[in-house]
């Protein structure tokens, strides 16, 4: 089918582990079998098809880097499960800082000095590079940041992934999403759903709880970890949409207003990328007696949603090579915390299913 050309703003852990992800199962077969995959061919096409061409930081000892060796940079510390990824000849460029970086992050992100470094022209770095589609993953409260990625995609004519919470794809008033529908160019969002996160397991759990007649009386969800998302994620300020895009996804599973306490809770640096959550759910059931359910689980964070981009931007290549513009539902409600449409999970995966047999348009 070809080779998919993956622009990424941002070349922190999540991007870390789609690079390796992609080399990982590069001899992946449709006929066999493959853990870890949630398609192995999607449409057509295979994790190996997707090929990184540009890439944007703002991390001066990443940028002028070939994308293969930035990668391992710190901060990062993503898990390393593929450490014989070739050099992909692709150097890493300097992205505009924007608000992308928080005051309290400048060291952490080792961000390049404006007066020594001039950031590139995002959109005329993507024509070159030849771009089928951009990946967004800026920090948590990178509101400007974020839309100008998504303007520069816009402008470069390509498709956008918007992996970060902002509500750029999902609002159905955004003008940038307007205009991807009227440029006939395919986006997908927002805020990405991990593979198996604290997200999807607290809507299921929730389902669950409603399907069997019990009515949730409360429930929190407590998430700690120890790399620079959370590390960012610790001004309340930044953290609007992120609390949003996870509260509304767990709420959005029940017809009742529902009490919760849901979001990033705490910097742990030694956990790294290891991120750890606790869910708590207390329910009314049967003669009003109640249940409570504890839940703890431990993932490593970046890995966790890199084999869902993946998934994502085949479709996107898909939708791209059909002519679709505009806000992707099928595989957004499937793939992001905060999808325009938030529907039950496993028809989420019939509507990929169906949107990849070409028996849905988006
Ligand atoms: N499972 C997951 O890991 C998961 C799930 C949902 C959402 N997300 C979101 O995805 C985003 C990326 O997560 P991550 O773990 O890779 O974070 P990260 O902190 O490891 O990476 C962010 C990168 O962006 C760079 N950056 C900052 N400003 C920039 C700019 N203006 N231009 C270009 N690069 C810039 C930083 O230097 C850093 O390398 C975050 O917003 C996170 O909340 C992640």
């Amino acid at each position: 089918m070809g080779e998919i050309r993956v622009a990424l703003a941002g070349l922190g852990n999540c991007a870390s582990a789609l690079i390796q992800g992609v080399h990982y199962y590069r001899n992946a077969r449709a006929d066999e079998d493959v853990p870890g995959l949630m398609h192995v061919d999607f449409g057509g096409y295979f994790p190996r098809d997707l090929k990184f061409v540009a890439a944007f930081e703002v991390n001066r000892n990443k940028i002028g880097h070939d994308i293969a060796e930035a990668m391992w940079v710190k901060p990062n510390c993503a898990p390393i499960f593929a450490p014989d990824v070739p050099r992909t000849g692709v150097e890493v460029m300097p992205g505009p800082i924007l608000d992308g970086v928080a005051p309290h992050m400048r060291d952490s992100f080792f961000t390049y000095d404006e007066s020594e470094i001039q950031p590139v022209d995002v959109t005329e770095e993507l024509r070159k590079a030849k771009a089928d589609l951009l990946i967004n993953y800026l920090p948590v409260g990178s509101e400007a940041g974020a839309r100008m990625y998504a303007q520069a995609a816009l402008d470069a004519g390509i498709g956008f992934i918007n992996a970060m919470p902002e509500f750029i794809v999902s609002d159905p008033n955004s003008p940038h999403e307007k205009e991807f529908l009227r440029k006939g160019l395919p986006c997908a969002g927002d805020d990405v759903k991990s593979q198996l996160g604290a997200t999807i397991l607290h809507r299921v759990l929730t389902q669950l709880f409603d399907q069997r007649g019990l009515v949730v009386l409360n429930t929190y969800q407590l998430n700690i970890g120890g790399d620079t998302d959370f590390e960012n994620m610790q001004v309340e300020a930044r953290l609007k949409s992120k609390r949003i895009s996870k509260t509304a996804a767990v709420t959005s599973c029940v017809d009742y207003e529902l009490p919760t306490k849901i979001g990033p809770s705490d910097y742990v640096p030694f956990l790294e990328n290891n991120k750890v959550c606790y869910i708590t759910m207390r329910a009314k059931s049967f003669g009003d007696q109640q249940i409570d359910l504890f839940l703890k689980l431990s993932v490593q964070d970046s890995t966790n949603s890199a084999g869902v981009i993946i998934d994502v931007a085949r479709a996107v290549k898909i939708a791209l090579d059909r002519g679709i513009g505009g806000e992707l539902s099928s595989i957004s409600s499937y793939s992001f915390k905060h999808p325009r449409y938030q529907i039950d999970d496993f028809e989420g995966r019939k509507r990929v299913d169906q949107f990849i047999e070409g028996k849905r348009e988006r």
